[in-house]
């Protein structure tokens, strides 16, 4: 059977990902492929109640291996139940975060043992890696202050040097994975990110309008 194409979007708190996501999302459809969205922490009913765990404000107790493990638990969860089948029907899967966002926010900006969270990950993932992932860049300072206008998730609670570290860490994986990762600039106009990365996918999906 033909496997559909499994593309993911990541970048620092307030990168503009989620607005992105919509667009491109849209722009898929339009060519007819079927088109399935989603996001992570989330996207299943026992990812979503891991979600809420997870940015609550309230939880501040919360230690840095429980984090990984419930983002684990909940993209396990995930991958199983929608994107795997998904796949296999031939569906374009486009997630907002995937294991690279542990790789950034656990790696990277907990500082937890990058050799650990990259084992967590392949389980995690049950092996499932995307196609293409576009960071979507831009300085942390510019990110923090927009994703934090409206009050702070726990996660967006830990802060700038938080967030420098994430930017740094999704600057490694593109260095490392040209193939895969690709960074495009989330700074200036709504539609001229739209238009970057849909360049960033043409090889995968064809000429999107
Ligand atoms: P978001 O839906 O606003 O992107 O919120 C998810 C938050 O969780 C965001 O701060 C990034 C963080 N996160 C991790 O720390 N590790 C992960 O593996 C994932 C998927 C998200």
């Amino acid at each position: 059977m033909a496997r559909g194409v499994f593309i993911t979007l990541e970048g620092a708190d307030g990168c503009g990902k989620s607005t992105q996501a919509g667009l491109l999302a849209a722009a898929i459809e339009a060519t007819g492929r079927e088109t399935v969205r989603l996001r992570e922490p989330g996207g299943t009913k026992i990812s979503e109640k891991v979600r809420a765990i997870l940015l609550d404000p309230a939880n501040a107790e919360m230690v840095p291996e429980c984090e990984l493990l419930l983002y684990e638990a909940s993209r396990a969860q995930l991958t199983r139940e929608v994107i795997a089948p998904a796949l296999e029907r031939g569906a374009v899967v486009l997630c907002d975060r995937y294991y690279d966002s542990t790789y950034a926010y656990q790696a990277g900006g907990r500082e937890l043992d990058e050799g650990l969270v990259r084992r967590a990950n392949e389980l995690g993932s049950c092996g499932l890696s995307p196609d293409r992932t576009l960071v979507l860049d831009l300085p942390a300072s510019v990110g923090y202050a927009r994703a934090t206008a409206g009050g702070a998730d726990r996660m967006e609670a830990e802060g700038l040097a938080f967030q420098e570290r994430v930017r740094a860490a999704y600057l490694r994986l593109a260095e490392e994975e040209p193939g895969r990762v690709r960074v495009v600039d989330a700074s200036g106009e709504r539609d001229e990110v739209a238009s970057r990365i849909r360049g960033a996918l043409a090889d995968l999906v064809g000429e999107l309008a």
